[in-house]
């Protein structure tokens, strides 16, 4: 980033200069919000467009309402392959953004494909839907949490079956600091413990399921990631209301124990009396209502691996770590803490990769996860990983 007056500075990020307000020492100070470190999130967002692009084949249409300075909307402009894009509209209801983008357009080479708009969100999705502009990709990327704008963007989604990308940086309320908040905004309870973050995403899909529900369309999830100070998931609009009712049971609650990591799914309608921890008798925690099924496509994901070989992003390094782990990683809810469950037996010295390739000897799934370097999932019981472990 360099510096070219008091008044403008220099973004260089990806392959993509911009200029935005010098106003501030803190990134939060400014009036115009450009944060650096969610380059990740960005260089995801190109690699998804290309991955569907190059599986679906049509040129897409992308709404990016909350644009800020609109360097997601200028890098997938500048970045991807012109063919991918058929158009791009941003808006945010910040004028003082709306003019840093509209003096960013001015050197734009695809200037034909982009269209800006000062707006509310959610009005001007309603409104695009007024005029009959059908978004194959919506990209909500809010202050906090993107749920004021989930049932509206499927709402828009519908008609081309298209995608929701939305951000969470809410995670204060979806990790538990302020868990009345979360009820009240999400209707779950969630939980600062080890599975706080994958508890957090799987509410916020969960949250997405029942808006989907109600207009009669299905969801299918095809990236959902926790990183650093945010959640970030990717989902496929089917219109489907034999696959909407269907899916519909995969929702439920996770019992789990703090101390040694047991845990134990309940579905919608089904029961459970236990109090205390089978293994430790410690008191149980409840986290939910939840979404249960998978978090991923791995199609997309495969794609999105082979179309990162030919490109040089930012956050390269980062993405192929997380990318590769979701690619082996098992795809039932939730996981085991390891240094909980080696307590448990008061065992040392035996490995994550040891516990894996012992479970898969014996015929088990499991794997690691992206939720915690030290988590197992798979499809043991707690008692057989135990007697497993024992052996070592
Ligand atoms: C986190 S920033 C967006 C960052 C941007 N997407 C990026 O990748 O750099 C959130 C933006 O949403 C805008 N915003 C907040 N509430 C809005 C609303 N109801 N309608 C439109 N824009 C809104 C803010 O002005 C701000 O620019
Ligand atoms: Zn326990």
């Amino acid at each position: 980033m360099s510096t070219n007056n008091n008044m403008w500075k220099n973004v260089e990020e990806g392959k993509t200069t911009i200029i935005t307000l010098n106003d501030a020492a803190r990134i939060y100070d400014s009036l115009v919000f450009y944060n650096p470190r969610m380059v990740i999130n960005r260089d995801l967002t190109l690699l998804m467009l290309e991955a569907i692009y190059s599986l679906e084949n049509e040129p897409l249409t992308i709404i990016d309402p909350l644009a800020g300075t609109g360097i997601r909307s200028f890098r997938i402009l500048e970045e991807i392959q012109p063919e991918v894009i058929k158009q791009i509209i941003v808006s945010d209801k910040n004028p003082k953004a709306v003019e840093i983008i509209e003096k960013n357009a001015l050197n734009l080479k695809n200037k034909d494909k982009l269209r800006i708009q000062k707006a509310d969100a959610y009005e001007f999705i309603a409104q695009l839907m007024n005029e009959r502009v059908y978004p194959d990709i919506i990209d909500i990327d809010p202050f906090g949490s993107p749920i004021r704008f989930i049932e509206i963007s499927l709402k828009a989604l519908q008609k081309k079956q298209g995608y929701l990308f939305a951000t969470a940086t809410d995670l204060q309320v979806l990790c538990a600091k302020y868990s009345d908040a979360c009820f009240r905004i999400y209707n779950a309870h969630p939980t600062r413990y080890h599975l706080c973050h994958e508890v957090a995403l799987r509410i916020l899909i969960y949250n997405a399921l029942i808006s989907a529900g109600r207009l009669g369309v299905a969801i299918k999830p095809i990236l959902s990631i926790n990183h650093e100070h945010f959640l970030r998931i990717k989902l496929k609009i089917l219109e489907s209301k034999e696959e909407a009712n269907s899916q519909h049971k995969e929702q439920g609650q996770v019992h789990f124990c703090p101390r040694c990591s047991y845990y134990q799914i309940i579905r919608l309608k089904e029961s459970f009396n236990l109090d205390a921890c089978p293994i430790c008798e410690s008191n149980l925690e409840i986290a939910g209502p939840l979404w249960l099924g998978t978090l991923h496509d791995k199609k997309y994901i495969q794609e999105m691996l082979k179309i990162m070989d030919q490109k040089d992003l930012p956050s390269q390094d980062q993405i192929k770590k997380i990318l590769s782990i979701i690619l082996e990683e098992e795809d039932n809810p939730f996981f085991y803490y390891l240094p909980y469950m080696l307590r448990q037996i008061k065992k040392k010295g035996v490995s994550r990769q040891q516990i894996i390739e012992g479970l898969l000897d014996e015929g088990f799934k499991a794997s690691r996860t992206i939720f915690d370097p030290e988590g197992l999932k798979t499809n043991a019981t707690y008692t057989e990983i135990l007697e497993l472990i024992q052996k070592y």
